[in-house]
């Protein structure tokens, strides 16, 4: 969901093309418009942006060959304004004399923008990131230098963002952060900031993290971090990053969702190898044990993993953990929260807005503040007590997949650890899910092409493969457009049994032992005509009562939600496909949904 970049060099170069590799890193956070604007040295400002894909904008626009000395680069993800090229980033000022960029969302947008309006402001578009440019403006006109126009113009922007800006004059680049992912990093004769690290390291090692109320001014040789309260200048530490930079390519898979599937059982691998000698778990660990009160938080796909991870941690260690949506968490259990209770924050990104809102909420009641995510140097990382890692590596398409799968795998290794019991057992789960690949894809592909005409579908699931069933079905809508519900399957009789007419397909996600339970719940949609489909392991009596099986390996019962995950995700993906759609971008979505 937005991506911002912006670079300052010593000399003048083929910027443009710095930009749009830059914008191409950031295409995964999900975009519906592209831009580029680069400050020659002679202070003249080319400003070049559209709606559409920036392989597209980029060629059509001659992005790449842009020259100048410094230059700024936005994705933009439409919330404020619809997409068009007025609300494409970055914007001018009124006379052209600035350029500017956010990622995020400006929540009182609307009313500046009004007022500016009402000043006298050309404004362009309908946008919150031009509220961000007329707001240093409207300073600078009032007789402050830049660095005095970006701190009041901070105070003036509610909501959560980053911004990056410049002008005509000094080769300089000013950015802010407010809640919302900015990192700096350091080359030779250039300096950049973006909005992820991962998309500044093909350019550099060397980055310095920033936090929430700082301004970061670049030049070719150096940052400078100054907070943005006080104006006094901060001193930060150079960090030389070690962390590996997965190749954001497809690796010969068509798309990077069937590619991050695959590497499913290798990321499950690794982060088991990770937690053993982790002394991170132990402290999560301890918090866990000793809160009165816990709660997993987390959104869309990272929510499911958190029922899950409730089931595991009942289950398992016989504790009670609730999981919550942040909306819920915030609604109906923040007034009631005390210091002895802990809260499990879980998100693939680290800086999905509803989640650090709840976060908010949480630590201004003084509470334990634990972190699960993907994404090294996020947000979320840094504003939790105690932070544990997925080790996926970068994840591109929008569906999640590996995360998720590794999201599962660490909440089993939690509970398993609280319990005492031995996380060895987990030791089984890469060949495991190695076997459910190589065994499922193609019977999932069979059945993909089956639901394929389907535009509405149910997935159900009992008790451990409720979240699995949850999941698969927002699997299923997210890159399919199909409607799909997942629920408890108990449930269905109490209502949504009245949609089944003939051959209306229903997805069974049955865990060994639930067979004869499940067949009950099987039979009240065939005798009414219905398709039920099984995930399950092979199990010669049920595979009789439905009309497609997908078998999983015979496991272990607690492992079979991870197996079952593989099919659903194949499923999705085929279906995706045989709908003639592209699974890793689907319409209207982003990756890392920055805003409310
Ligand atoms: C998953 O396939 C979706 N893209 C979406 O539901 C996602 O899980 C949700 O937006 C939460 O993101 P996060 O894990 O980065 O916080």
């Amino acid at each position: 969901m937005c991506g911002i970049f912006g670079i300052v060099a010593d000399r003048e170069s083929d910027i443009g093309d710095i930009l749009v590799e830059a914008g191409k890193r950031l295409a995964y956070r999900g975009y519906d418009s592209v831009g580029s604007a680069v400050v020659g040295a002679d202070g003249a400002i080319d400003l070049r942006k559209d709606v559409g894909k920036i392989d597209a904008v980029s060629e059509a626009l001659g992005m790449r060959r842009m020259r100048g000395l410094r230059g700024i680069a936005q994705l933009r993800w439409a919330t404020f304004g619809a997409p068009s090229r007025a609300n494409a980033q970055p914007h001018l000022d009124c006379d052209g004399d600035l350029v500017g960029a956010h990622n995020g969302n400006v929540v009182n947008h609307v009313m500046l923008r009004r007022r500016f309006v009402e000043a006298g402001h050309t404004v362009r578009g309908d946008n919150d990131g031009e509220s961000c440019v007329h707001a240093v403006e409207a300073h600078l006109d009032a007789g402050a230098d830049m660095v005095e126009a970006i701190r009041r113009a901070y105070a003036d922007l509610d909501g959560d963002y980053a911004f990056v800006i410049t002008g005509r004059g000094e080769n300089v680049l000013y950015a802010i952060k407010k809640g919302s992912g900015l990192v700096a990093g350091i080359g030779d004769g250039f300096t950049c900031v973006s909005s992820d690290l991962p998309s500044l390291l093909p350019l550099t090692r060397d980055i310095v993290r920033l936090q929430d109320g700082e301004i970061v001014v670049l030049r070719p040789d150096g940052v400078e971090v100054r907070r943005v309260d006080t104006g006094a200048v901060v001193a930060r530490e150079v960090e030389a990053y070690a962390g590996a930079m997965d190749a954001a390519e497809k690796g010969g898979y068509a798309h990077f969702m069937l590619k991050e599937i695959h590497e499913q059982p290798k990321v499950a691998a690794e982060l088991l190898h990770l937690l053993r000698d982790s002394a991170d778990v132990h402290r999560v660990v301890d918090i866990m044990r000793s809160a009165d009160r816990l709660y997993f938080v987390g959104c869309g796909t990272s929510y499911h993993a958190c029922l899950l991870g409730a089931y595991y941690w009942n289950q398992i260690a016989g504790r009670l953990a609730i999981p919550m949506l942040p909306g819920q968490f915030i609604e109906q259990a923040s007034a009631s929260l005390d210091p002895r209770a802990a809260v499990l924050f879980v998100s693939q990104s680290g800086e999905t807005k509803d989640v650090l809102s709840a976060l908010n909420v949480a630590r201004d009641k003084a509470v334990r503040l634990l972190g699960m995510c993907n994404v090294i140097g996020s947000t979320l990382m840094h504003v939790t007590e105690a932070y544990l890692p997925l080790a996926c590596g970068y994840e591109i398409s929008v569906p999640a997949t590996k995360t998720f799968m590794n999201q599962a795998l660490l909440f089993h290794y939690l509970a398993r650890a609280v319990a005492g019991k031995d996380v060895a057992a987990l030791d089984a789960v890469p060949d495991l899910l190695e076997r459910a690949i190589a065994e499922t894809e193609a019977p999932a592909e069979a059945v993909a092409r089956r639901l394929a005409g389907w535009d509405s579908l149910y997935y159900l699931g009992y008790g451990l493969t409720e979240a699995i069933a949850l999941e698969g079905a927002l699997k299923l809508k997210e890159i399919t457009y199909a409607h799909c519900e997942g629920m408890f399957s108990s449930e269905f009789k109490h209502g949504p049994l009245s949609a089944v007419f003939d051959g209306f397909p229903v997805v069974f996600f049955t865990a060994p032992g639930d067979e004869a339970m499940m067949t009950n719940h099987v039979h009240e949609v065939t005798c009414r005509g219905g398709h039920a489909i099984a995930v399950a392991e092979d199990h010669a009596e049920f595979r009789q009562n439905v009309g497609a099986y997908l078998a999983v390996p015979r496991s272990d019962r607690m492992l079979f939600p991870l197996l079952a995950t593989v099919p659903a995700q194949l499923v999705a993906y085929h279906m995706s496909l045989a709908r003639g759609l592209d699974p890793d971008f689907p319409r209207n979505l982003s990756k890392t949904l920055t805003v409310d």
